[in-house]
């Protein structure tokens, strides 16, 4: 290991020898000099944090600012005010003039935290002042510059993000021109044993308590732990365990009442770091593929029924046939499946997993979406109906000169599914 790699390990209090989180490291080092945009992704707990505070501590900018903003803890409507600045009365409650963090951190660095959670609105101009280096304060109309380096990181899936259209494309880009990936603690089963230690160390100093010790069994038991909260669970762990435990050797058995085998969750929280949605990202995934094996076997069935009433018609179908058809193919209210992708992040590659389409949807989506899912046949009516279904559209646009929420009424559609329609019909302006 490199002198430079063992020094930042030391100055950071970073623990652990894994190849991948070694090269984290080294590339935070490496690109710390230039300008260039860096993207952190990783789990929650990872250790994210670290690297722009190398990246900042290694850079001609270090006795400059450096500025973390946690991109989803700030409210929608305050955010491009918090990074931009205001003028005086660009909004009820500006009684003063505001210097934003871009203003502020000029010349340093700014670590845009949970950077996914930033609303559309503020990626343009995130987009403007790092192409540029321009941006204006809310109310303003006045053009400044700045010189800011940004570091951001993520927990989840932007290629999701994007295809969703919460998150611009043209901004991932810019922002990911060097990515760095944080491995997540179970695949650093070497490292489990070390961390424990330090922080066994670390909390029996700040309680003053002996330190705790695993048990050979504890210590397998531990490394087969997936840790889904990561180094930060890792971390609350033994923390609880070093106040609330007498014995201080560990055994397996006292490890599983912490944190059982046979659940992902994460058992021990701490109350500040309570876990958003993000964390339980691999129980999602579950759910997803669950949901996915779903569809697939609902579609089966439905290529089964239209292959019979194909081969057979539907004339000799008793009635509680075609009922039973009927409702297959009829909108229900419930959520449904829908077409369009998943994307996740297989922990075993670095790339992001396309896998075949699933996301769910409210129950308000289902409603055409079930059209979607249906068995493609080359039907000639479905095509007429595509060009009725938009011409009535326009109709009813034009009769309510554009106004969407009165045209989606005399539709009887939701005006979200109308926002669809006229999307997918190409009918904006
Ligand atoms: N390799 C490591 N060595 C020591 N402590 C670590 C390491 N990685 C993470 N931590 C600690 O774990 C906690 C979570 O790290 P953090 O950077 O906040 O995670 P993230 O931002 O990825 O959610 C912090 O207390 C951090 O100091
Ligand atoms: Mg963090």
């Amino acid at each position: 290991m490199s002198n430079e790699l063992q020094n930042i390990k030391n100055r950071f209090g970073i623990i652990g020898n894994f190849p991948a989180l070694n090269r984290a490291l080294e590339k935070s080092i490496q690109v710390a000099p230039t300008d260039i945009s860096v993207l952190v992704i990783g789990e929650s707990g990872v250790g994210k944090e670290f690297i722009p505070k190398i990246i900042h501590s290694e850079s001609k900018r270090k006795h400059q600012p450096y500025i973390v903003v946690n991109c989803g803890a700030i409210p929608e409507g305050t955010i491009d005010s918090e990074l931009f600045g205001h003028e005086k009365g660009a909004f009820t409650g500006a009684t003063a003039t505001r210097k934003g963090y871009f203003e502020v951190a000029d010349g340093g660095t700014i670590f845009l935290d949970e950077v996914g959670e930033l609303p559309l609105q503020t990626q343009v101009r995130l987009l403007r002042v790092l192409e540029s280096g321009e941006f204006m304060k809310v109310g303003s109309s006045q053009v400044q510059k700045t010189n800011v380096r940004i570091v951001a990181a993520t927990n989840v899936n932007m290629m999701k993000a994007i295809h969703d259209g919460r998150f611009r494309e043209d901004l991932y880009y810019r922002l990911n021109t060097v990515q760095i990936d944080m491995p997540p603690l179970r695949e650093r089963k070497g490292d489990i044993h070390l961390l424990f230690r330090k922080f066994a160390i670390d909390f029996a100093e700040k309680y003053r308590m002996p330190e705790l010790e695993l048990e050979q069994s504890a210590v397998h038991y531990i490394e087969n732990y997936s840790f889904p909260g990561n180094i930060r669970q890792l971390r609350n762990l033994v923390e609880q365990m070093t106040v609330v435990e007498r014995n201080r050797n560990i055994t397996a058995e006292k490890l599983a009442e912490y944190i059982p085998m046979e659940t992902h969750l994460p058992m021990v929280v701490n109350s500040q770091n309570t876990p958003k949605q993000n964390d339980f990202g691999s129980e999602r995934e579950i759910m997803y593929k669950i949901l996915f094996d779903m569809r697939n076997d609902i579609n089966d069935l439905k290529s089964l029924t239209s292959e019979l009433i194909k081969n057979r018609g539907t004339a000799d179908l008793s009635n509680h046939e075609k009922n039973l058809i009927n409702r297959i193919y009829t909108p229900e209210t419930q959520p449904q499946v829908n077409p369009g992708s998943l994307v996740y992040f297989d922990n075993h590659n670095d790339a992001p997993v396309v896998q075949n389409p699933t996301i769910i949807s409210t129950p308000d989506d289902s409603y055409e979406d079930i059209e979607d899912i249906e068995i493609e046949e080359n039907r000639p009516e479905s095509l007429s109906l595509q060009n009725n279904e938009k011409d009535l559209i326009i109709k009813a646009l034009e009769k309510h000169k554009g106004r969407r929420n009165r045209a989606a009424d005399e539709l009887g559609i939701s005006q979200r599914t109308l926002y669809r329609k006229i999307k997918q019909y190409n009918l904006e302006d």
